[in-house]
């Protein structure tokens, strides 16, 4: 008997960063999926398609949520845990939490466990603190749950039903970096600064609500103006750079109601919308300078599990 689980990756719409301060956030789970495969064995390892056999830094946030929920459970944590993924590491995209949900859901179903979406979140957060230190919960919360979701940690997330799908483009920089350092970058800014940091962390916590109604009204150019004014902000905290401005610049000048960056920054991707008209172009235009750039499609589900004989 084996259990096969699927998370989806995320993309955050406007909040990053300030989340991590109790400010509210908006993201999205995308359809690129992580596929975690476990099954019993005489002991623990992982294995997975992208970094080969044991690699530490896959190894131990995984073995770290096996062992909670064994040792919660009293269930045997002897499992081979065999991960494949569609989602770019280090790309702001969710990756890490996209695996910790998949891997705590595969070992729940091989072991019957039946948890709903708050257990898997609870287990996959103790990988995503190994990786990434304090993070706030929004990663694991939408590829758990899916769909769009307004997130603030200690409340309860809010579902953002849509009445039809929207497009967003993503573009990734092929930059990879450290979520924990860029963490820490906007800590010492509140340091340095904390009345004008609270203000910000105020500011951008009213514009996710805001992002939210326009995304549900289908107000596609209300929202990209209120990307543009996040990108700024994020800017303003020291988590931009050189190459994620001008991906945003170019998809201004490419016709795009607003961009911004998305995740940690420092690197990672940009995401943008855009007229139905000019969301071609701004792909092959972000594409032609090298940047991995599709279109997506929002709503998508969240994490789903099987078993097979
Ligand atoms: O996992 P990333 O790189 O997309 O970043 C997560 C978003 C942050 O707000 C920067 C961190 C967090 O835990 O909320």
């Amino acid at each position: 008997m084996r259990a096969i689980a699927e998370a989806p990756s995320k993309v955050i719409i406007t909040g990053e960063h300030f989340v991590v301060h109790g400010a509210w956030a908006l993201a999205a789970a995308l359809p690129r999926r992580v596929r975690v495969e476990v099954a019993p064995a005489n002991s623990f390892g992982v294995s997975s398609d992208r970094f080969g056999e044991g690699d530490d830094a896959q190894l131990l946030p995984v073995s770290r949520v096996v062992d909670a929920m064994a040792r919660e459970f009293s269930v045997s944590s002897s499992v081979r845990v065999s991960i494949s993924s569609a989602v770019p590491e280090g790309a702001g995209l969710g990756s890490s939490a996209a695996t910790m949900v998949a891997v705590a859901a595969a070992y729940s179903r091989l072991n019957s466990l039946r948890l709903g979406a708050d257990e898997i979140v609870r287990f996959s957060m103790v990988g995503e603190q190994h990786v990434h230190g304090n993070p706030s919960g929004i990663d694991p919360n939408i590829s758990a749950r899916g769909g769009v979701l307004l997130f603030r940690p200690g409340s309860r997330p809010r579902k953002v039903a849509l009445d039809s799908s929207r497009t967003l483009i993503v573009s990734y920089s092929g930059r990879r970096r450290s979520t924990k350092g860029q963490i820490n970058t906007v800590a010492r800014m509140k340091q340095k600064h904390p009345g004008l940091f609270s203000m910000l962390a105020k500011g951008v916590s009213s514009l996710s609500l805001e992002a939210a109604d326009r995304l549900r009204e289908g107000d596609m150019e209300g929202l990209g103006g209120l990307l543009a004014v996040n990108h700024a902000v994020l800017d303003t905290v020291g988590v931009s750079n050189d190459i994620l401005d001008r991906m945003v610049d170019l998809c201004a000048s490419l016709g795009s109601y607003g961009a911004k960056l998305t995740g940690a920054g420092g690197g990672g991707s940009v995401v943008a919308v855009a007229p139905e008209a000019k969301e071609k172009s701004i792909v092959s235009g972000l594409s032609a300078r090298g940047f991995e750039t599709f279109k997506v499609e929002i709503p998508s589900e969240g994490v789903r599990s099987w078993s097979k004989r």
